[in-house]
């Protein structure tokens, strides 16, 4: 029986084993496909996510149907390519993997019908590098779906046929860029292309290829077996569906859970993560992965939702919360972030190359007690030239969200190394 306002997570059992093609077919699986090649047009199946409201996972938050929507369809270009983002190299984010692992018919069905929709012939997954149990899940899940017909030459004896390839990554985190990834597919440095053109016009090969994250997919045969009005039902808020919502730092059961669109964060961090561990208060919290600003306690009342969460100062993101408690020193925890990020700049331009090793060495100056008044400034204007349309992609803006949130709310924190009043 399928759990209805559980979609996404309804089959992942208790024992970490992942659902069988049994299991999976139990609950209502493969449905979406049938009434998807049986009873709509590939520009219908495009219309209903439209329509369904569904926006990215992978953390932008784009409208899906939309994006489908813009691979020009009558110019007789062929082949067509859809992807499956699974890198997931975002710091304190693990949604993608729990649904790769456990669930993996679920993306592959997701991938087969957004593959119809946009009349694709190859189709990849690209996973993260580390992720081997999921790599063989998925290979013996593709095995299955072949066997019994969902995938190969002419999918359930329609005139659709689509072949899917597994691709594990070498592992960088810009691979997951999409641009980045296209390159890292064909075989080229992982570096992100300029856009224009965008991949639907001109990706994989130059051919019009939709990058599309794992869970977003993962919602797929769900709008179209059970329909847009029930989809639109699920979320409590102004975007739609379920969503994977993650807590990790010092909460009582750090962990993830499957949510209405649009529930406040009190009630993720309270009623499911257990609150705050005894003895720790929360001061901050970077609402969806590490290239998220800092929100503050007061704002918990706020709705995990794309617009919501941007208005108030941050980006929903990936949907997975990061903890600051107030043992944590956050100069700290941003120069463990800074870290991450100078490492994995893929070196492409100018201000990231140069600009996040910089933010580094300033924050460590602060942190051993060489800091000067003035690096504050310095590091603001590094935050202000590694900002949005100054760099190639959204690595070096995503990596000044947590410092220039930082700088702004636990300024004191970073003046007390300066001045020797002691941090930390
Ligand atoms: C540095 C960097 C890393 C990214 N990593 C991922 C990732 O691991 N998974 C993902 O889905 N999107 C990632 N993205 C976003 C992708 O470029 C792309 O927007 C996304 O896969 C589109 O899928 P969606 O429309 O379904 O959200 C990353 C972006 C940047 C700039
Ligand atoms: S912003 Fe950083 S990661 Fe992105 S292209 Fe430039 S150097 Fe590479």
């Amino acid at each position: 029986m399928e759990n209805m306002h559980r979609p996404l997570t309804q089959n992942i059992r208790p024992d970490r084993l992942f659902a069988t093609l049994a299991d999976y077919e139990s609950t209502g699986g493969y449905q979406g496909l049938r009434r998807a090649l049986s009873e709509l047009q590939p520009k219908e199946v495009q219309q209903w996510v439209k329509d369904s409201g569904l926006r990215g996972r992978g953390g932008a938050g784009f409208s899906t149907g939309l994006k489908w929507s813009l691979v020009p369809m009558d110019d007789g270009r062929r082949p067509r390519y859809l992807i499956a983002n699974g890198d997931e190299m975002e710091p304190g984010t693990f949604k993608d993997r729990l649904l790769l692992e456990r669930d993996p018919h679920q993306l592959i069905e997701g991938v087969i019908i957004a593959s119809y929709a946009i009349q694709a012939s190859v189709a990849y997954i690209f996973l993260r590098a580390e992720y081997h149990l999921a790599a063989r899940r998925i290979e013996h899940a593709l095995q299955e779906a072949r066997a019994k017909g969902y995938l190969g030459g002419r999918v359930l004896n329609s005139d659709f046929s689509l072949e899917i390839h597994l691709h594990t990554s070498a592992g960088r985190y810009i691979c997951g860029e999409e641009t980045a990834l296209i390159n890292s597919l064909e075989g080229k440095r992982a570096h992100p292309r300029t856009k224009p053109p965008f991949s639907v016009i001109s990706g994989l090969w130059g051919k019009p290829t939709v990058v599309n994250n794992i869970e977003t997919l993962c919602n797929v045969p769900h709008i179209i077996r059970n329909g847009i009005d029930w989809y639109k039902g699920l979320s409590r808020g102004v975007d739609h569906g379920t969503k994977l919502f993650g807590a990790s730092g010092r909460v009582k059961r750090p962990g993830l859970w499957e949510l209405p669109m649009g529930t406040p964060i009190r009630e993720i961090l309270e009623d499911h993560a257990g609150g705050m561990q005894d003895g720790f208060k929360l001061r901050g919290l970077l609402p969806g992965g590490a290239s998220t600003d800092f929100l503050l306690p007061e704002q918990l009342d706020l709705p995990m939702e794309y617009d919501a969460v941007m208005k108030a100062g941050s980006r929903m993101g990936t949907g997975t919360m990061i903890i600051l408690d107030d043992r944590t020193c956050p100069v700290k925890m941003v120069l463990n972030l800074e870290q991450f990020f100078a490492q994995e700049s893929c070196g492409w331009c100018t201000p990231c190359r140069d600009g996040l090793p910089w933010t580094v060495t300033l924050l460590q100056d602060i942190i051993d007690g060489r800091g000067r008044p003035e690096d504050l400034d310095t590091l603001s204007r590094h935050t202000r030239m590694m900002g949005p349309g100054n760099t190639f992609c959204a690595l070096a803006p995503g990596a000044m969200e947590p410092l220039q949130s930082a700088l702004k709310f636990f300024r004191a924190d970073f003046e007390r190394y300066i001045t020797g009043a002691g941090g930390g």
